[in-house]
């Protein structure tokens, strides 16, 4: 089987790295891959954008590709599926339509009240005195979400009424035309990542990132500095709660409008003392989750999600899984999710991976022989081991034989695993 990965992160990485590990795939090109594609077996950069679908299209017709599987959130809200599934190529995500349920804030909103799963109370804006008027009835705590793709930065949670009326006014000015207003909820999150080929739902384990910068969850939001799995914040009675209320119900509601959504849904859920509110949903493999989630998976991963591109879960076997615990920590370059340095050069990802531990590349890039940053999260190391204390340990080892000039990481990835 010869796959496509679209994407140059570490999602990307993790997606081909356990592709490339099944005898039955044979070819994965990587568009346009990073330096870790770089150096898998069977994998082949290809420089070419996410965006240009002619020229990914050729490609897959040119190499006779069986399943595209595309990473980001931007060319699937761009159409890539719609326009790749004209040309009678397959693929891993969902078209425009569906892509909406991560593009736009206020079509998932209104989706989720129509699938019924518990969520914040909310009311989306067009206006930004309506929406003042209503924090100011509200009151703080109080989250404030833009209608539309913001690279992580959309989203506001704002302690003091004034906090969230300047980040509407905000937000109004660079451009945004809708906002979310929401209640704030209190608990812990989840990212529950579900495969589904439109009808079926399969969940993966349960994952917890580690959004902010600072140790203590405190600082800046970031794209995510960590992440761990299974959570064990989300036991099995939970995720089939989880898969009953909020994944099966919201397939089903896409299907009732005719969106024939193939792809992932990630569900963002606050979980508070056994009971779950969808914080957001996303239309992809979440980024860091997928580089934990993905060392424990057992079931070839293409098999899979070809099932899903051609609609035959439900005939699919159980997914299979290590019984292990799997732990990712993220480096950063000094400053980000500011404004950060690039091209410093890396050392140590070999006698990291000798922990023994998985280096994915989140940015980096080969020049003249070199490894350089090329991003704000540069790599994201994953351990798995017997115990989450075990994972821990061997995840800072390997760490600490990495090294750049301003690498930046979080020293408490998977703490709340440990209270559990
Ligand atoms: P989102 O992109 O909607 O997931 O929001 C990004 C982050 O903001 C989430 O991971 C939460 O940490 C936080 N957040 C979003 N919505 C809420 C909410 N209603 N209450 C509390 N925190 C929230
Ligand atoms: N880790 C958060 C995301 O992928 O959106």
């Amino acid at each position: 089987m010869k796959v496509l990965v679209v994407g140059n992160g570490g999602r990307e990485h993790a997606i081909a790295w356990k592709l490339v590990q099944s005898p039955q795939v044979s070819l994965c090109l990587c568009v346009p891959g990073n330096g870790g594609t770089a150096n898998l077996a069977k994998c082949e950069n290809i420089s070419l954008s996410v965006e240009d679908f002619a020229g990914i299209s050729e490609l897959c017709k040119d190499n006779q590709v069986d399943l595209v599987i595309a990473g980001p959130e931007v060319p699937l809200s761009l159409g890539i599926t719609n326009y790749l599934q004209a040309e009678n190529i397959k693929v891993f995500g969902p078209d425009q339509v569906g892509a909406q349920i991560e593009a736009s804030k206020s079509w998932a909103k209104a989706l989720m009240d129509e699938a019924g799963v518990p969520t914040a109370l909310g009311e989306t804006f067009t206006d930004a005195k309506l929406a003042q008027e209503y924090i100011a009835q509200q009151g703080a705590p109080i989250v404030v979400k833009a209608d539309g793709l913001a690279a992580g930065k959309g989203v506001i949670v704002a302690s003091t009424v004034e906090e969230a009326q300047n980040a509407i006014a905000e937000l109004f000015e660079l451009g945004f035309e809708k906002l979310v207003v929401e209640e704030f909820l209190v608990g812990e999150e989840v990212s529950v990542l579900a495969l589904t080929d439109g009808i079926t739902v399969r969940p993966l384990l349960p994952a917890q990132d580690h959004k902010r910068i600072g140790e203590g969850d405190t600082g800046n939001n970031t794209g995510g500095m960590g992440v761990y799995a299974p959570a064990p914040i989300a036991p099995t009675e939970l995720m089939e709660k989880i898969t009953q209320e909020v994944l099966q119900p919201t397939v089903e509601t896409l299907r009732k409008r005719g969106i024939d959504y193939r792809g992932v849904l990630y569900a963002g859920l606050m979980v508070n003392e056994g009971k779950i509110k969808i914080l957001e949903y996303n239309c992809r493999f979440g980024d860091p989750e997928t580089q934990a989630i993905l060392p424990l998976l057992e079931t070839p991963l293409e098999e899979v999600l070809l099932a899903c591109a051609e609609q035959r879960l439900s005939e699919f076997p159980p997914l299979q899984w290590k019984v292990a615990s799997s732990v990712c920590v993220v480096l950063a370059s000094a400053g980000y999710p500011g404004a950060y340095e690039k091209e410093k050069v890396i050392t140590g990802i070999h006698q990291a991976e000798q922990q023994p531990a998985v280096v994915f590349h989140a940015g980096t890039k080969m020049q003249s022989g070199q490894l350089l940053t090329d991003g704000g999260r540069v790599l994201g190391v994953t351990a798995t081991g017997g115990t989450f204390t075990d994972a821990i340990a061997q995840v800072y080892q390997a760490v600490e034989k990495i090294d750049f000039e301003g690498k930046y990481y979080r020293r408490d990835i998977g703490h709340r695993a440990l209270k559990h």
